[in-house]
């Protein structure tokens, strides 16, 4: 079964991701304060069978062994997120112990020559800001500044990039108008306000950075979902545009021209009122220069105009079940193409690329000590082709990050969804390699290898 190994570049790094909720645990250790996915996970017929992330993967207790084992697999990256809450618990009240045990991971990965990116925002904003209207409210992005700034300065020593928001998407339109996930609303002129903030954050977040003279590189990232139009009558076409626009432009035209696309401007306004949240000044902090851009990519959608998505008038297109994950997104690599070539073309040229985030779920089997996920595998080196033709076409990416290194809470779906190249036993906590681990592990050892020549 085993896939061959890919050349890359000498410079290209790989590397793997997790977040803060959906690993760590110790939901009240060491002074860590609510946030709204404790809040969200502990209300009932939110997340799949009452999951939560009190426990997760025990990562708080349990780092220094995960980081051994990154270590023996050989990846020389890793992307983590930091806990808001263990850091500031209570409005303005700073919490030292937060930033000691974020301390100790980020020495405990020099220690093994492992390099970290930070992502100082995935999803677990502090409850007492959500209670105040959270990323709805604009004085969430003064926070979110005073936060940032807290972390650069007594961590900024030991992080050579920092990556302020994951994926706005989820945590405006997802969180707010879809209401999927944390805090689970369902208003629109809340998800477009917060998705406002969190860009406007970001962009005061860079200020700050560059302001305190920091060495290192900061960015942000975005997930984009490639979309196609299911037929070529102009109902359609018009549907998917709307989808591309909703998903992928209302967050790249900002960062990247220091406009919201006309299109969906007009079509938004007509929905939800005059975007009037939006204030002089803030188009030009959310384009502030960033040193790379962040890309977390899965799948693609096929569109159609439909009731599907009330917001948009459109309706995705079913995949067919012999080419899905088990989150049922559709496996489709070319996309992973077009959609770098599309990104370099409209909007980021020569701007550094990062793959933050790439991976997919399956039914994964522990047997006999082992779990043989063929499929895995073949959807990490489909992707990694992909990514790689557009190198070879000159294509300025920079690095992929796998996620995730292990199983974990995957949000609404619990841990009834596993990412992992890690398997997690919950019940045990023992952690298991699967075929994909490995072969990641030997794809990296190729590198090296190659290199080394
Ligand atoms: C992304 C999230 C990440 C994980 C993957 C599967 O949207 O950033 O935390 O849940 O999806």
């Amino acid at each position: 079964m085993t896939r061959s190994f890919i050349e890359f570049p000498s410079d290209f790094v790989f590397g793997t991701a997790t977040a803060a909720y959906q690993i760590e645990g110790a939901a009240k250790a060491d002074g860590r304060g609510e946030s709204i996915w404790d809040r969200f996970s502990h209300t009932p017929g939110k997340v799949f069978e009452g999951h939560t992330g009190d426990v997760a993967c025990d990562h708080y207790h349990r780092y220094e062994e995960d980081i051994k084992l990154m270590h023996e697999l050989g990846i020389p990256a890793y992307r983590l997120s930091i806990s808001w809450p263990r850091i500031f618990p209570e409005r303005g009240k700073f919490n030292q112990a937060g930033i000691d045990f974020y301390r100790r991971v980020l020495e405990t990965l020099h220690k093994y020559e492992i390099e970290p990116a930070v992502t100082l925002y995935h999803w677990d904003l502090p409850q007492y800001l959500q209670d105040e209207g959270g990323w709805a409210n604009r004085a969430t992005v003064d926070y979110f500044v005073e936060y940032a700034t807290k972390v650069f300065r007594e961590l900024g020593d030991l992080v050579p990039k920092f990556i302020t928001h994951n994926e706005p998407w989820c945590a405006s339109f997802l969180s707010y108008g879809l209401g999927h996930h944390a805090p689970g609303h369902h208003d629109w002129r809340e998800a477009y306000a917060a998705a406002h903030h969190i860009l406007l954050s970001h962009g005061k977040a860079v200020e700050a950075y560059r302001a305190g003279g920091y060495q290192g590189e900061i960015g942000i990232t975005l997930n984009f979902t490639w979309v196609d139009s299911a037929s070529n009558r102009p109902e359609d076409v018009a549907a998917a545009r709307r989808e591309d626009g909703f998903a992928n432009r209302w967050f790249i035209e900002p960062l990247m021209k220091r406009q919201y696309p006309s299109d969906m401007v007009e079509w938004v306004e007509g929905r939800i009122g005059a975007l009037d949240f939006i204030e002089p000044g803030d188009l030009e902090s959310i384009a502030s220069t960033i040193d790379f851009l962040g890309i977390n990519f899965y799948s693609r959608n096929v569109v159609q105009a439909g009731a599907g998505n009330a917001h948009l008038e459109s309706q995705v297109v079913q995949p067919s079940a012999d080419r899905v994950t088990d989150m049922g997104w559709e496996i489709h690599p070319e996309s992973l193409y077009r959609l770098l070539t599309w990104l370099k073309s409209e909007y980021t040229a020569d701007l550094p690329l990062v793959i933050t985030e790439n991976g997919a779920a399956f039914r994964d089997e522990l047997v006999d000590g082992e779990v043989q996920d063929v499929d895995r595998v073949n959807y990490v080196a489909d992707h990694l082709e992909a990514a790689k033709r557009f190198i070879d076409e000159g294509g300025p990416l920079k690095g992929y990050y796998l996620w995730s290194f292990m199983d974990n809470f995957e949000w609404a779906f619990g841990y009834s969804k596993r990412f992992g190249m890690v398997y997690v036993d919950y019940a045990t906590q023992v952690r298991t390699v699967k075929a994909s681990g490995k072969w990641y592990s030997g794809q990296i050892a190729h590198h090296r290898a190659a290199n080394v020549r």
